[in-house]
């Protein structure tokens, strides 16, 4: 077999998105072929492509699968090997394919035994950023943090780890979400569409919050409202802000070695104690209409693409 199912993007036009076949990308010795069993989804997916991207380019940067082959260079991973990985700005496409190409250099980790490949890669990419934006933060136990946009694939993950650092969570999300984002742990749920979310805020958290994470785009300047003189806030969006009330805004971390907090986590996954929520799971015949939902941005959770 020389072709694969794979959802490319055809051209520069935006939402120009269709599956096709396209050939089985070669490998290089310094790269692993992955005969791919999940894909994770995020909005990212319809426009976080190489600037250079060859049409047809195959959309996607997380992944789970088996490995198929691999580059002579490749020692620390063998044939047959159980993965999930990261793999962005691959020239040889991404990973809403059957089969996907990764440098040996990318974020790869073996999956635990008792993890399924739906599971492996839904935690990658919002695990991640939710791990530097908690990590990012001064957080000692009994701090307040808001957080905006909270029921989502990265909030579902920012949620519990600040829970189990025993920080007291206030979350926003729509009322629909509420039940969700306490089952997550979240002490105080406020709905962003009531004109008085702030001030039910710090009616419940005198003075402020200790700390916010803005997650979704746009959320940050209303979100600094809540945060108490000399706390601090986090854009995981990479928003602009303007200092106020000797508050410290975080910037955003975007590189640093991820690898041991990632394999931490899936391992907490595997052990029950960080809760992972796949909303839907879709085949790649109904992947374009992921990437649809994906934009409205109100999923719940993660949301995985399953190849047979
Ligand atoms: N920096 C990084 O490394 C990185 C990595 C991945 C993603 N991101 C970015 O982070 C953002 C969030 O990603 P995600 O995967 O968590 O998104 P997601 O799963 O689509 O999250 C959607 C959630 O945000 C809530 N929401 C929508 N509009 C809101 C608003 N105006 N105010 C407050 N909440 C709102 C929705 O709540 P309701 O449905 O209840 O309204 C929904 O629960 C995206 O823009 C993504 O591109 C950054």
């Amino acid at each position: 077999m020389s072709n694969m199912k794979a959802i490319v993007k055809q051209s520069a036009e935006p939402d120009d998105f269709v599956l096709m076949q396209v050939p089985i990308p070669e490998i290089s010795e310094i790269e692993i072929l992955v005969r791919i069993k999940a894909i994770g989804v995020g909005i990212h997916d319809g426009y976080y492509l190489p600037g250079d991207a060859p049409w047809p380019y195959t959309i996607g940067i997380e992944g789970a699968g088996i490995i198929e082959k691999k580059g002579s260079n490749i020692t620390n991973f063998q044939v047959g090997d159980r993965i999930a990985f990261v793999s962005s700005m691959q020239l040889k496409g991404g990973t809403w394919a059957e089969y996907a190409v990764v440098a040996g250099s990318s974020l790869i980790v073996s999956i635990p035994e008792e993890m399924s490949f739906a599971q492996a890669a839904a935690i990658p990419v919002a695990g991640i950023a939710a791990l530097k934006a908690v990590n990012s933060l001064q957080l000692k136990k009994n701090d307040s943090l808001f957080i905006a946009g909270a029921s989502g694939a990265i909030g579902t993950f920012v949620i519990q780890l600040a829970v189990a650092q025993g920080c007291i969570v206030a979350a926003s999300a729509s009322k629909i979400n509420h039940e969700y984002m306490q089952s997550l742990g979240a002490t105080i749920t406020v709905d962003y569409h009531d004109l008085d979310w702030i001030n039910q805020i710090k009616q419940r958290m005198t003075g402020g919050v200790d700390a916010a994470i803005a997650i979704q785009p746009n959320t940050a300047i209303s979100s600094i409202n809540v945060v108490k003189d000399g706390g601090e806030i986090i854009s995981v969006s990479g928003e602009q802000l303007t200092s106020q009330r000797n508050i410290t805004i975080v910037p955003y971390p975007h590189t640093g070695d991820m690898k041991g907090g990632l394999i931490d986590l899936m391992n907490r996954v595997t052990l029950g104690e960080v809760k992972l929520l796949i909303e839907q799971t879709y085949g790649l015949d109904k992947a374009l209409e992921v990437l649809k939902k994906m934009g409205t941005r109100h999923a719940r959770g993660k949301s995985v693409i399953v190849v047979p």
